[in-house]
């Protein structure tokens, strides 16, 4: 009997303030509608310094962990762009600040967005050789690109820390997918850049490309069609491109389907839409935000599309399971995003600077605003404190 595997929990963490996309307009001298309406974007999650990948990481990753659970975990798989180290992995740092055994492997996987999905993928086929084990995937991120840069409005940040066992509470992954690998220079950082550059234009077409490619493969593996798809999750760098993905298939399905699909996509871009990019995370966002504001139904399929510049992207399905609510703390959730302080431009330019020393000098940060269980505190002899 082929054992069922798949997302049994989901954990989100995003810092306690954001910038409003109306304020950054007006400060930047654009229309607020181009960033409500033409990249759609509402909210920015604006990361303070006392927040990096790990303590985001550690924070979401806390929702979802009881002290059963860590002794089950057989790796920590951390998918990341926004690294602290270029030798050691953030998954070591996780596993410790979590209190995980020693018996555990912990690693970081990086291909731009793509990481988290390539670690949810080895995690689903260790558990259908190792039933027993679980493995907790991380995407965490902080997207940044510039101040007064054309990629600016489409920042944020957060981690999604999610769990992969067997008998899944959340969603059965199905084994088929689809991959595309090609050597593009959409999106880059090299490791001299603390941002990141871009061809913007550019990538908004490759990634339309991948998705029309992995898509169409995806169905000629499967034989499944739109007409099997209750939603479309999309990696979402802002919530306009998931919806001209969404467009681009939407004409093959019939009038009533393709309502569903639309209502089912609005569901699934509210949370980024106030969080903004998150890179690893923002497709895990979205499907999060998708079982939190979609109704949604056990045994519906779910497909998924991961992009990841450079350039990676991938189709799979899942299938809904029938507590599905229970895998998640939608209340928590809520309270999270609803109980963050707005901050000024001013005050967004301000923490934006302070993000990163790369001179290796000691520090210290005020940590007083910090209500997250895990933060940074400094730096001390060339390690975080
Ligand atoms: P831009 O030059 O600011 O925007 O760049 P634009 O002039 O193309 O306008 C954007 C949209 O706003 C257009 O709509 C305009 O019509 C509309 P569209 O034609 O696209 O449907 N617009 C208005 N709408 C209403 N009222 C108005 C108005 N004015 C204009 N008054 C761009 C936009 C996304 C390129 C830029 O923000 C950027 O470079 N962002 C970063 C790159 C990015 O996110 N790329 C996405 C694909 S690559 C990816 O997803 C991977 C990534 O996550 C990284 C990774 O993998 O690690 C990025």
């Amino acid at each position: 009997m082929t054992v069922k595997v798949g997302i049994d929990k989901i954990g989100f963490y995003t810092p306690n303030l954001y910038l409003d996309m109306v304020d950054l307009a007006h400060a930047r001298g654009a229309d607020p509608a181009k960033y409500q309406v033409g990249i759609g974007q509402s909210k920015q999650a604006v990361i303070p310094p006392t927040q990096d990948v790990v303590t985001m990481a550690a924070n979401a990753a806390a929702q979802i962990l009881t002290p059963t659970i860590k002794t089950q975990i057989a790796m920590v798989l951390f998918g990341t762009e926004s690294g602290i180290d270029n030798s050691k992995a953030t998954a070591v740092y996780l596993a410790h600040l979590l209190e995980l055994s020693p018996q555990t492997r912990a690693v970081e996987l990086k291909q731009a967005c793509y990481g988290a999905t390539a670690g949810l993928q080895l995690a689903a086929d260790y558990v259908r050789v190792h039933p027993q084990a679980k493995v907790l995937v991380i995407g965490a991120d902080i997207a940044r690109y510039g101040l007064r840069t054309a990629g600016e409005v489409t920042q944020g940040g957060g981690a999604v820390a999610m769990l992969v066992a067997a008998n899944p509470q959340i969603l059965e992954l199905e084994a088929t997918s689809s991959y595309h690998t090609a050597d593009v220079m959409d999106f880059w950082r090299p490791t001299y850049r603390t941002e990141a550059l871009v061809d913007g234009k550019y990538s908004t077409n490759v990634y339309l490309d991948f998705f029309a490619a992995v898509w169409a493969d995806y169905q000629r593996q499967t034989k499944l069609t739109i007409a099997d798809f209750a939603a479309f999750t999309f990696h979402l760098p802002f919530t306009k491109m998931g919806r001209k993905g969404l467009r681009q298939i939407l004409p093959t399905a019939t009038p009533e389907h393709q309502a569903q699909l639309t209502a089912a996509f609005e569901a699934s871009q509210a949370d980024n839409r106030d969080v903004g990019n998150l890179y690893t995370g923002s497709l895990y966002l979205s499907f999060l935000s998708l079982l939190r504001h979609g109704h949604l139904q056990a045994g519906q399929r779910i497909g998924f599309f991961s992009y990841g510049s450079g350039a990676e992207g991938e189709f799979f399905s899942g299938l809904i399971q029938p507590n599905y609510r229970q895998g998640f703390d939608d209340a928590g959730l809520t309270d999270l995003l609803a109980n963050r302080r707005a901050v000024s431009v001013a005050e967004y330019e301000q923490l934006y600077n302070q993000q990163l020393s790369s001179d290796g000098q000691d520090m210290q940060l005020a940590v007083g605003q910090e209500q997250a269980p895990y933060y940074l505190a400094g730096r001390q002899h060339e390690q975080r404190v």
